[in-house]
């Protein structure tokens, strides 16, 4: 039986999110992909009972994004909010998602609203001052600086989120138990397998001697691939060896061999 997908909250993040939430503290949390940053996320916005506003940035996030746009309907100019305004105006939660992949004049645009104030001034359109609604909460999430194309956020944007959420893969035993709440079938010992080899790939990835660390996406898609029938080991070159392929033949090698020694020919 495949059991609820929800947030298992092997971390107390949930104990920390609620705090800051009741003291509207914003919260920053840092962590390498595919941790649980977004699913624990979801799961505190539904438990709040609140509206979930969700920004991912990349290089082309812009200000209006944020902010909103001028719209020109039959004559007339109207404005259509932005996200950020439009979770001040609600009290809702907002997910900045990817926070330290956004451009220098997003982030300090953001940084406006952000302070102790809580307001931020509609230059774009009618000059208004937007107050946050009191119940407005933002959780933010950056990646490890070791992640490509990733900037370090400038200090004065770092200290806005004063509460600072660390996630990192869970132990293996915290991680099946989680994969088991996305794929229900009866291959515990393989599983277990799997999980290991993910966790010795990221360890080599941590001391650079691969090019590339396995996320708990991947442990959930090698268990969904057991469950369809698929033996561990070609389950294990699919969803672990062949992503190396991508660095060239002798990446792809090492971690082919490390596969074999583990799960045999
Ligand atoms: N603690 C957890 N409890 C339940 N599912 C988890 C947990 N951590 C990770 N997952 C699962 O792993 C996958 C990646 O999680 P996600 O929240 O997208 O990570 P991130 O946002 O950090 O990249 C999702 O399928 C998610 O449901
Ligand atoms: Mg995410």
């Amino acid at each position: 039986m495949l059991q609820s997908s929800a947030y298992l909250d092997w971390n107390n993040s949930f104990d920390i999110l609620n705090k800051a939430y009741d003291s509207s503290l914003f919260v920053l949390i840092i962590g390498p992909k595919g941790t649980g940053k977004t699913t624990l996320v979801r799961d505190f916005a539904n438990s709040k009972d609140t509206k979930l506003e969700s920004i991912n940035f990349s290089l082309r996030t812009r200000e209006s994004h944020l902010i909103g746009t001028k719209t020109l309907t039959q004559g007339t100019i109207g404005f259509d909010e932005g996200i950020l305004i439009r979770s001040m105006k609600e009290g809702s939660i907002l997910y900045l998602d990817e926070l330290n992949a956004a451009e220098a004049d997003v982030l300090l645009r953001l940084d406006e609203a952000l302070d102790d104030r809580r307001q931020i001034i509609l230059k774009e359109s009618t000059g208004e001052t937007i107050n946050a609604n009191q119940k407005w909460f933002v959780v933010a999430t950056i990646n490890p600086l070791t992640h490509v194309g990733t900037k370090e956020l400038p200090p004065q944007l770092l200290s806005r989120f004063p509460i600072r959420i660390r996630l990192d893969y869970p132990p293996e035993e915290t991680e099946f138990e989680i994969v088991k709440r996305h794929a229900g079938g009866n291959h515990d010992d393989s599983l277990k397998q799997g999980i290991k080899l993910a966790n010795t790939l990221r360890q080599a990835a941590a001391v650079e001697e691969l090019y590339y660390a396995p996320s708990l996406r991947e442990t959930i898609a090698y268990a969904k691939l057991l469950d369809s029938g698929l033996s561990a080991k070609k389950a294990a070159d699919i969803v672990f060896a062949n992503v190396y392929g991508q660095w060239g033949n002798v990446e792809y090698q090492k971690v082919s061999d490390i596969i074999t020694s583990m799960f045999g020919k």
